[in-house]
């Protein structure tokens, strides 16, 4: 009997489950065109029991586009595209416990990435995800106002660490600034596919608002950063050994959760090229799909608390 590709939402606003597709095989047109459509409409994709090789991995990968390689993780020497984490008690995780897009220090951030679990901890080791068109959405108006338009400056900071003090880590950390020099981004970046508005800000890579002062910068961003937090915009993904994630980068972000060491866990991850994002004053913009049905509330129906203080 021929398996039907099934897509079955797993929170209210972002995530759904793809059952149906074997992702060792060449996937088909039609299948093709549902995994593309999903992942603009739900935003991260989970295939549960895909018993991947890396290199069938990197196979899926190129279907849906170029894959590229990341400047400083670590990956393996014969399939460059595949970073390699593998965190134990000897090497614990790091630097992904920050809400974050992948990459966005780069002129051109991913479109997607896709992300399989190999080895999965018996406790923990969960990946939450938060979907930056809920968070746009549900912003005020004013505030919406008030980020239209602006530019946000993006930097590789936390690889930064990853350089040492001695003149050859300086060396090194002075080329990837010249490979790598900060972008400016909107803050409210226009999906190139789906024409909606992403708040696109990360406390990761995104040091200042542009035109701001520092501290007008640094409170502004808080409260932008802390539309992730949300628990609504939210999706909180449970790893199984043959999970496989597929996210929209260009308009989710995730947290790698820390609680598993000294347990193992073993991620394999490939990043597919983007596109130099761009927001509203852009010529043409894309179409808005229309939005589908979401649970949160947006901007009209938030209850006004400030007066609320004062009518008690
Ligand atoms: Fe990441």
């Amino acid at each position: 009997m021929e398996r039907q590709l099934r897509i079955t939402p797993i929170s209210p606003n972002i995530g759904a489950e793809i059952s149906g597709v074997d992702l060792r095989q060449p996937v088909s047109s039609p299948d093709y065109e549902a995994i593309q459509r999903a992942l603009m409409e739900y935003e991260v994709l989970v295939f549960r029991k895909q018993h991947l090789t890396s290199e069938q991995q990197v196979a899926f990968g190129k279907q849906f586009g170029a894959l590229t390689v990341h400047p400083f993780s670590p990956n393996r020497s014969d399939l460059p595209e595949l970073i390699v984490l593998d965190n134990h008690k000897d090497n614990p995780p790091r630097l992904s416990d920050v809400w974050h897009s992948d990459e966005t220090f780069r002129q051109d951030p991913p479109m997607g990435t896709i992300l399989r679990a190999v080895i999965t901890p018996e406790l923990g080791g969960d990946t939450l995800f938060a979907s930056m068109t809920a968070a746009y959405d549900t912003l005020s108006g004013p505030v919406k106002t008030l980020i239209e338009g602006l530019d946000a400056l993006h930097d590789f900071k936390p690889f930064r660490t990853l350089f040492g003090e001695d003149p050859e880590g300086r060396t090194k950390l002075q080329k990837m600034e010249k490979q790598y020099p900060n972008p400016l981004h909107p803050v409210v970046r226009i999906h190139p596919v789906t024409g909606r508005k992403v708040l696109f800000v990360n406390p990761q890579f995104t040091i200042s608002l542009q035109g701001l002062k520092e501290v007008e910068s640094r409170h502004i961003l808080d409260i932008l950063f802390n539309q992730a937090h949300v628990p609504e915009h939210q999706l909180r993904l449970h790893w199984e050994t043959g999970t496989v994630a597929f996210w929209d980068n260009r308009s989710v972000q995730h947290y790698a959760v820390h609680d598993y060491c000294p347990q193992r866990r073993k991620m394999e991850r490939i990043t597919l090229k983007g596109d130099i994002p761009f927001g509203s004053d852009s010529h043409p913009l894309p179409e808005v799909w229309p939005r589908p049905e979401m649970s949160y509330r947006n901007e009209d129906e938030i209850p006004d608390t400030s007066r609320r203080h004062f009518e008690r």
